[in-house]
Parts: C-alpha cells; structure tokens; sequence
C-alpha cells in the first residue's frame, strides 16, 4: 500500500502493552505511569484482525515493541499467529531483554524472525542507574542465547551526554567480537527524552573512528528500519546508525504504528492517525477497516516535527507507542 506521498508502506510496529519491567530515564518517570487498563488495550484477536487485513495490501514486516513485549502474558502465542498469517514474512521484537533471557528457545520456537535488544551501557552500575533497577548480566545473557539459537540480533544504544559517550566504542566491540549489529540511536525530544542531552552522530562516529579506524558502508540488508550500517576493518558484525535529527531519513520511511491502545498512528512524533479500536469494536466490517486505514495513509505526514516548537506533538510516551 501507498500513502498520500507515493511511499510503499510495508512495516507494522505493534505496541503490545505500555507496561515495562525497567524504567528507563529516557522513556518512563522514576514513578511509572498510571498503566493503560486491561480494557483499553487491543485485544490479540483484534491485532490479528488488523494484520489479516493489512497483510493483503502489503504489510510484510511487523515488529512487536512496547513497553516491554514480554510482560504481555501469551507475546509469544501471538508471534506463532502472526507467523501464520499469509502475506507476513517476517515478525521481530524490540526489547530490553530481561524477561527473554529465560524464553529465547520458546521465541524461536514461536517464529521470531529477529530481536532488537536495547543495551545503552555494559557498565553494571549504569545500567542499573539507567534503567532504574535493571541487571545488565541477564541482558547479555540473552544476547548470548539469541546467538545459539540463531535468532538475528541486534542492540540498540542512545548515546547520552554525561552518560555513556566514553563507552561507545566499547559497546561497539560487541560487533567486532561476535556478528551482530551494535546501533547507535540520535535521542529523539519525546516525553522524558527531553530532560536528557543528545550526542549526534556525527560525534559518536568521530569516537570510534578514532578507535576502530575507518568507518566502511556496509550495504547488506539487516532488517526493515531507518538505520545506515558500517563495517570497520576486523569487525565480523556491523555498526548502525539511527540518526532522525542529523540525518532525517522520512523520504523513505516505510512504516505505520499501532499504539498499545488501538490508534494507527501515522508518524512516530505527529498525533495523526486513526483510532481503529473504536472502529473494530464497533462492530466495523474487514471492508470498512480498510477503508479507514486506507484515508488515515493519505494523511501520512511527510516528515517528523522534532524540531518544531509548537508542533502537534505526541503527548503519548515512548512505552504506549513503541519507538
Ligand atoms: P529494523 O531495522 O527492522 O531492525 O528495525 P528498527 O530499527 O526500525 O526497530 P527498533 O525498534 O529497534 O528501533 C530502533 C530505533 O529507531 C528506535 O529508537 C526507534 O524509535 C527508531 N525508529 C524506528 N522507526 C522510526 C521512524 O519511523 N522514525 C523515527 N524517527 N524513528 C524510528
Ligand atoms: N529516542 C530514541 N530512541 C528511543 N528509544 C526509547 N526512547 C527513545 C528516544 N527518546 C528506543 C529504545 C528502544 C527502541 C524501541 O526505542 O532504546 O531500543
Ligand atoms: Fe522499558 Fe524500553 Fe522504555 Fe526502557 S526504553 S523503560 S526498556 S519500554
């Protein structure tokens, strides 16, 4: 399927759940936020609906994010569902990979096509401080059972001034030692992200050229996202850069959300979309569905607003829609 602007749009990223295990500083306040109730939440049956009827417009790729995908009891029931549906090729999970480090053989089991792990430090200290309680060794754990059990894994980490810039090349190793991607992601001004300070990307490449050497394009595919790869001389994986602000890549944006309470939102920062749980539980047939996603993607914003003040921001959080 097509949006307003002529972009092929076949990625889905499902927020499953708001609730998370962790608190990160840069997505959730040291309190937690009042949870969205059970009722409020789209049933599994109703995103699998959705996905039967967004799969035959072209919808390959779907991503369950969150929260944390894995406090949802029965995540990886509905991955197995997903699996089935025709037209769906791939199904992978972004998460901070501490529920998963006991349940990476049932993940495969289930389909998991490829996992993103967030890891913004390898410091036990920091990352406790980071995300407020987390146990960076099960984390790692994870990483280390993904790799057995042949599931494509990749990491993601924020650069934060004042937090983590002195270890960035040593959370880059981990791709030089094993063949996975290490991602480096531009902060994005949203919800408690705003209180922290970014480090562009250029700097982050400036630090580990400076260890690792040239930073080489590394053209292979690995995975359906935004990122921009590089393989420095000796490194078996790659290094990733995720770069919305210094290097603005919605040109080609590929991809639409569907937040944990039912709204198919349109750009991560824009409030655009459409709630399509009303429009399920309204007892809407498959056709009418269709109609409503389809008049939603003509409205597909053609860039984020990061940048403008007084943009119609997203009052939504990161952990209702997912990154
Ligand atoms: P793959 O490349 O397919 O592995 O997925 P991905 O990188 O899109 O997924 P992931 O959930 O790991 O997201 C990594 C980072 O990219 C997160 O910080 C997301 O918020 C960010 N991101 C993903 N999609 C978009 C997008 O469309 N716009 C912006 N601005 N950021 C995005
Ligand atoms: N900016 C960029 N990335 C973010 N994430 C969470 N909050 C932000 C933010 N403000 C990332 C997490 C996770 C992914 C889903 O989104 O690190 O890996
Ligand atoms: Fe949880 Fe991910 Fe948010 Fe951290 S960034 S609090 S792991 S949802």
């Amino acid at each position: 399927m097509r949006d307003g602007l002529g972009r092929s749009i076949d990625y889905l990223r499902i927020s499953i759940t708001d609730r998370c295990d962790l608190r990160c500083v840069y997505c959730m306040p040291a309190a937690g936020v009042p949870a969205l109730e059970h009722a409020e939440i789209l049933r599994y049956e109703e995103i699998l609906r959705l996905v039967r009827i967004l799969a035959p417009l072209g919808v390959k790729h779907l991503r369950l994010t969150g929260g944390e995908p894995m406090t949802r009891r029965g995540c990886l029931d509905l991955i197995r569902e997903l699996r089935k549906v025709p037209g769906v090729e791939s199904v992978a999970m972004t998460s901070n990979g501490i529920l998963l480090a006991d349940q990476i053989g049932e993940a495969k089991a289930a389909g998991l096509t490829a996992l993103n792990l967030s890891l913004d430090t390898l410091n036990p200290d920091t990352y406790r401080r980071l995300t407020r309680g987390g146990d960076v060794g099960t984390v790692l754990r994870t990483l280390s059972r993904a790799a057995e059990a042949g599931i494509q894994t990749k990491l993601n980490a924020i650069p934060l001034r004042g937090v983590n810039v002195e270890e960035l090349p040593s959370l880059a190793a981990l791709a030089r030692e094993n063949p996975i991607c290490v991602r480096f992601i531009e902060l994005m001004p949203l919800g408690c992200a705003r209180d922290l300070t970014p480090v562009p990307t250029v700097e982050v490449m400036e630090h580990l050229e400076a260890a690792y050497g040239p930073l080489c394009p590394d053209d292979a595919v690995r995975g359906h996202g935004p990122a921009v790869y590089v393989r420095p001389e000796g490194f078996q994986g790659s290094l990733g850069f995720i770069s919305a602000l210094s290097h603005e890549f919605c040109g080609h944006c590929n991809r639409v959300r569907l937040t944990a309470d039912g709204s198919f939102k349109l750009c991560l920062n824009h409030t655009k979309g459409t709630d399509l749980r009303a429009l399920l539980r309204s007892g809407a047939s498959d056709g009418e569905v269709e109609a409503a996603i389809r008049s939603a993607l003509a409205e597909k914003p053609a860039r984020h607003n990061f940048r403008e003040a007084l943009a119609d921001r997203e009052a939504r959080r990161m952990n209702e829609i997912g990154g």
